[in-house]
């Protein structure tokens, strides 16, 4: 099968089920103005997030990695009007963008942009000791990726979705030799979630619009994994 079918298929889906309107495709012409990379979820991702979203009930939100903000306006969509999400972006600029589109999007009451590194801002959202997040979606840098995780789960409660994008890498993480500090760290995580007894984790990989890839779904454990166990 060639690759022109996977992104056929994927505009099939994403027409029926998650047109894009002005304030997203916006967003994704705003990258290129402003020279940010084309690193955006797809349409079919933002709304597979909605779903995740909609299934946990969820009313609070962590986002790493904002970029333009293309996710962050998906995520925030499908929140209650009492809903928050605190998204964390590294680039001062693509903040700025992220903002920007944020605003556009009518959506600035319910996203709280934060300008930093990650691994700097996690220590002090847990430190402000605030309610749990419902669910939390790390696609920020890879090679921290088990970091990020093990924060999110500090900030999580029994049933909290924790969503890792970008964690096949076009099969690379097949490659035991790979020298890619990106496949090391999502190779690690996924390590790592194998042998977690705090989440419950499977991985989805997809082709579609964008290059061969998958997201690794974690929900924090109610019960004692062990009955799960064959
Ligand atoms: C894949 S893009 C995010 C795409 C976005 N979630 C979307 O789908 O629209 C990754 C973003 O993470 C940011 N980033 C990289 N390292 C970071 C760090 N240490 N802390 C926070 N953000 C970081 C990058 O600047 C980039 O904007």
């Amino acid at each position: 099968m060639d690759k022109e079918i996977f992104s056929q298929v994927d505009k099939y889906i994403s027409d029926l089920l998650a047109p894009e309107d002005d304030a997203l495709t916006d967003t994704i012409k705003s990258l290129e103005k402003e020279g940010l990379p084309q690193q955006s979820v797809s349409a079919n991702q933002g709304k597979f997030l909605q779903v995740l979203m909609i299934a946990c009930n969820a009313k609070k939100v962590l986002e790493l990695g904002t970029l333009g903000g293309y996710s962050t306006i998906w995520l925030a969509r499908a929140l209650p009007d009492n809903g928050k999400i605190i998204t964390i972006e590294v680039d001062k600029h693509h903040g700025e963008v992220a903002q920007k589109n944020i605003d556009k999007a009518r959506l600035s009451q319910k996203v709280d942009l934060r300008i930093g590194k990650a691994l700097d801002l996690l220590p002090e959202i847990i430190a402000e000791n605030g309610e749990p997040f419902d669910l939390i979606f790390i696609d920020a840098d890879k090679p921290p990726y088990t970091e990020y995780f093990n924060y999110a789960v500090q900030l999580s409660r029994p049933g909290t979705l924790i969503v890792c994008d970008n964690v096949i890498r076009a099969g690379k993480v097949l490659d035991e030799n790979s020298t890619d500090e990106k496949v090391q760290g999502v190779k690690r995580l996924n390590k790592m979630l194998s042998e977690n007894k705090t989440v419950t984790a499977t991985i989805l990989h997809s082709t579609g619009v964008k290059e061969y890839d998958g997201m690794a779904i974690a929900v924090v454990n109610r019960i004692d994994p062990l009955h799960l166990k064959q």
